[in-house]
C-alpha cells in the first residue's frame, strides 16, 4: 500500500505511529518547550519529526500512547493547512495551546482562558463553512482542559473568544503603523466586553470551526501574555509566564483524553 505523506507537514503516515491527538501552538520554538514538560510529567521520549516552514512537530508518548506536537504558524490559513494534513495522517483530537489578550479586567498575566467557543473574525474558517455555523469546542477536551488546570493550580476562565485574522485592527489595537483602526473595528473590544467575551487571540475560530465541521474534535487552551483593559504592550515576562502556565495546563490535560 502507498505510504500517505503530506506535503506542508513534511510528515509521512508512517512517522506519527498512528497519534490521534495533536498539540497545537503558533510558534515553532515553542514545541520543543511543550515536549519537554510532557517528558517532565510523564517521563518518556521526545522526538523531532520534521520542521518545514512554520510547521515544527515533534513526537511524544503519554502513558505508552503517541502524541504529536505540530506548529501552526499565525493566523486561519496556515492552521487550516495544518489541521488538513494532520487528519489527512489520522490525527483526530486537536488542542491549540496559545497566548492571548484578556479584554476583561478580572483576568490577570498568566492565568489561562478554556474556550468554549469563538466569535468568528477570521477568514479562513469561512471556506469551511457558512458565518452562521458556529466555532464550538468539544466538550470532552474542555472537560480535560479544566481537570488538568485543576490538576496544576492554574488559574483558569471557561467562556468565548474573539478570534481574530489580524493582531492589529481586527484586536482593535492602536499601538499599530498608522494607529488607525477601520471603522468596522472601532468600538469593538468595548462591544465584546458587554458580550462577555473573555479574550483576543487568532487561531481558534478555525480550529473550532474545522474540526467540528470534519467531525473531528478540537479545543483551546491559551495563557494570558496581556489584559487589554490597561495596556497594549506584550512584554518578555508576561509572554513567558502566560506560555508556560497554557502548556503546563495542556500537557497536564492529556492524560483525561487518553
Ligand atoms: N495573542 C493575540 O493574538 N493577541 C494578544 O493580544 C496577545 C497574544
Amino acid at each position: 500500500m502507498e505510504e500517505i505523506c503530506v506535503y506542508h507537514l513534511n510528515l509521512c503516515k508512517s512517522s506519527i505511529k498512528g497519534s490521534k491527538i495533536v498539540l497545537l501552538p503558533g510558534d515553532p520554538f515553542r514545541v520543543p518547550e511543550i515536549a519537554q514538560e510532557i517528558k517532565k510529567q510523564y517521563g518518556r521520549e521526545i522526538k523531532e519529526l520534521a520542521w518545514k516552514r512554520e510547521y515544527r512537530t515533534f513526537l511524544c508518548h503519554v502513558n505508552k500512547k503517541p502524541i504529536l506536537i505540530t506548529s501552526t504558524g499565525i493566523g486561519g490559513p496556515s492552521t487550516s493547512i495544518a489541521i488538513e494534513e494532520l487528519a489527512m495522517l489520522g490525527v483526530r483530537l486537536f488542542i491549540r495551546v496559545g497566548t492571548t489578550g484578556a479584554i476583561q479586567k478580572d483576568i490577570k498575566v498568566g492565568d489561562v482562558i478554556i474556550t468554549t467557543g469563538s466569535v468568528r473574525l477570521d477568514g479562513a474558517s469561512t471556506h469551511y463553512a457558512p458565518i452562521e455555523y458556529p466555532a464550538v469546542a468539544n466538550h470532552e477536551i474542555t472537560n480535560a482542559l479544566i481537570e488538568g488546570a485543576e490538576k496544576v493550580r492554574v488559574k483558569y476562565y471557561v467562556g468565548i473568544t474573539a478570534s481574530s485574522d489580524t493582531f492589529y485592527p481586527g484586536h482593535e489595537r492602536y499601538d499599530s503603523f498608522t494607529k488607525y483602526v477601520p471603522k468596522r473595528f472601532q468600538g469593538s473590544m468595548k462591544e465584546l466586553q458587554k458580550l462577555h467575551v473573555l479574550n483576543y487571540e487568532m487561531e481558534s475560530s478555525t480550529v473550532l470551526t474545522l474540526t467540528s465541521a470534519m467531525g473531528l474534535k478540537g479545543g483551546c487552551i491559551s495563557g494570558v501574555v496581556v489584559n487589554r483593559t490597561s495596556r497594549e504592550k506584550i512584554t518578555k515576562e508576561s509572554l513567558a509566564l502566560g506560555e508556560i502556565n497554557a502548556v503546563k495546563v495542556a500537557v497536564s490535560s492529556i492524560e483525561f483524553l487518553i
